[in-house]
């Protein structure tokens, strides 16, 4: 009852006070988000409350090795320091991906850095991976008490990497290693981003031969601090690439051990902006949420079609039918971040309901 009256409680008040707060600013309402959500997690009682409101994943599925409670899990770039690690199962989700966090903290780009679309359902951004660094995202796990496969924050955690602004591309390897050493024993998973259109140089990292020297040291550096039970490396592809280039990724994460594709990050096309949204196209960055679903889709499909790798469908999941499509497309696990900023928790809540 109460939270059948949740999706159109988000959609009618809290969404169109929240898109006015703060003058409009989404950064600033999205910090204010995360502050909140990091409180609550430490507050007795927001678990019963967020029980009212929301359906916890209850449907098991192993991806990877891992045990996830449910398919749909909390895309990259939400929780860029795991601010809010403790918070996102309490919201329904089944996992989360913390970051991207880089080796070096660095402050992102010039704001404003995100802008909403809301006739299309759409963000436009380029952030280019504000962060505090690797080591103070370790460093708050641990205080946390969260480790590897120690079920601490509720459910699984991935950690994604991506490269310092300042380090050039042929230095990449040793910056992602870096990171890696740091955060690797808080991760259920580590998500290799080459595919952010806002840091320059990352996405030629996608290249079969610079991915595969990326993913060899990565998996490498894995078995080194487990031979048994490696941390399982998944990388995420952008949507933009080429079949030529996606069969290229898929040959390098083969040969080198990795575990599973996450397909896909924000894309530079503007295709599927409505028209009141046109002036964004102007804006340098990545576009995510609705206009991204089909090709994200498209993706997924090519990628399971030509890999026994495990994919994570991530783009334009703004509905339980989206979610659907992505899995019947051959996505083990799905996320999203747009969708949950037009739809919030009630939709986690229906895809756990619909999709498991
Ligand atoms: C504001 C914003 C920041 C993001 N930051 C990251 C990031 O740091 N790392 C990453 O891999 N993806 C990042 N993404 C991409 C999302 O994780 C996701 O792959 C993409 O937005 C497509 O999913 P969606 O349509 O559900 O938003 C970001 C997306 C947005 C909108």
């Amino acid at each position: 009852m109460v939270r059948a009256l949740v999706g159109p409680g988000y959609e009618n008040v809290l969404r169109p006070l929240l898109f006015r707060a703060r003058g409009g600013d989404p950064e600033r309402v999205h910090e204010d988000m995360i502050r909140a959500l990091e409180v609550l997690a430490r507050t007795p009682g927001f678990r019963s409350l967020a029980g009212l409101l929301t359906r916890s994943a209850s449907q098991p599925v192993e991806v990877a090795g891992i045990r996830f409670p449910g398919r749909v899990g909390l895309a990259a770039g939400m929780d860029k320091d795991g601010r809010a690690a403790l918070a996102w199962q309490h919201l329904g989700f089944a996992f989360a991906e913390l970051g991207t966090v880089t080796a070096q903290a660095q402050p992102g780009n010039d704001k404003p850095r995100i802008f909403r679309a809301p006739a299309s359902q759409a963000l436009v951004n380029r952030m280019g991976f504000n962060n505090h660094g690797a080591h103070a995202l370790a460093n708050r796990l641990a205080v946390a008490g969260v480790y590897r496969g120690n079920g601490r924050a509720g459910i699984p955690l991935g950690i994604s990497l991506g490269k310092t602004k300042v380090v050039e591309v042929e230095d990449a390897v040793a910056d992602y290693l870096t990171s890696f050493d740091a955060v690797h024993p808080h991760a259920d998973y580590i998500a290799v981003n080459v595919s952010s259109p806002n840091t320059p140089g990352l996405r030629s990292l996608q290249d079969g031969g610079a991915l595969a020297d990326l993913l060899g040291a990565l998996t490498a550096r894995a078995r080194q601090f487990n031979p048994t039970n490696p941390v399982p490396i998944l990388v995420k592809v952008a949507p933009d690439l080429t079949v030529e280039q996606v069969d290229e990724v898929l040959a390098a994460a083969t040969d080198t051990g990795v575990s599973g594709i996450i397909a896909t990050n924000t894309t530079l096309s503007r295709e599927g902006l409505a028209a009141p949204d046109r002036h964004l196209a102007e804006e340098a960055g990545g576009l995510s949420g609705r206009p991204l679903s089909a090709r994200a889709r498209e993706v997924v499909a090519y990628v399971a079609a030509h890999t026994d790798l495990p994919v994570i469908g991530s783009g334009g999941v703004m509905t339980t039918e989206d979610a659907k499509r992505l899995v019947d497309s051959g996505a083990s696990l799905v996320q999203l971040y747009t969708g949950f900023i037009y739809a919030g928790p009630a939709l986690i809540a229906a895809i756990n309901e619909e999709v498991g």
